[in-house]
């Protein structure tokens, strides 16, 4: 199973997916790509680092979504790797109907809260602030409703009374990458 991810940011979620293929822990699946959509994010490193292509797609000309010039150049540099699954793991930019259409029911992203509650941005802050006991992480399939498509899988992470929102993170981050790990791990073996 090809796997080609897109991010924007550090890429932890992205470096514990490869940190399981290096360790045999990822079943059938294969990183061939990674992309993204900021030429310092940190997920640009894990490229040489685990000898996959890696590299800045420029997502011009939206600030928040990816469509028009820049939607097309994403199809083209990710088509070229053949995947059977795109993993969005912390692409931090609205995937068009042009992209889903390009690969269609390949397309998964992975959300820092219990969907349905808290989508959009910081889902970390929106549970915290909000006051929820419990919150927690989501792989679902994308479709072009934010953060509404299928879920695949969820972990919960419990909101202690003395956390801050960094300490949550942090333990959210964690159950974020068991749970990716995990359910790339499964989609390869169907
Ligand atoms: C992760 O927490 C992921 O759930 C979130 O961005 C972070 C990326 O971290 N994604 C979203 O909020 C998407 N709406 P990483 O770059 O260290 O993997």
């Amino acid at each position: 199973m090809r796997v080609v991810i897109l991010g924007s940011g550090r890429g932890s979620n992205a470096e514990a997916l490869c940190l399981a293929q290096q360790a045999g822990q990822l079943g059938r699946a294969q990183i061939v790509g990674i992309f993204a959509d900021r030429p310092e994010a940190g997920i640009l490193a894990l490229g040489p680092r685990f000898g996959i292509e890696a590299r800045y797609l420029d997502p011009a000309p939206f600030k928040t979504k990816l469509e028009g010039e820049g939607e097309q150049r994403y199809i083209a540099a990710v088509a070229a790797c053949a995947p059977d699954l795109v993993v969005l793991a912390g692409f931090m930019r609205v995937v068009k109907p042009g992209f889903l259409a390009a690969f269609a029911g390949k397309v998964i992203n992975l959300h820092p809260s219990m969907l349905p509650s808290f989508p959009g941005l910081d889902g970390i802050g929106q549970a915290f602030r909000h006051g929820v006991k419990i919150t927690g992480c989501t792989v679902h399939y994308v479709t072009p409703e934010v953060d509404a498509g299928r879920i695949i899988d969820q972990a919960a992470v419990r909101i202690e009374d003395n956390d801050t929102v960094d300490t949550l993170a942090t333990r959210l981050h964690a159950a974020e990458h068991r749970l990716l790990v995990d359910v790339v791990a499964r989609l390869s073996s169907l």
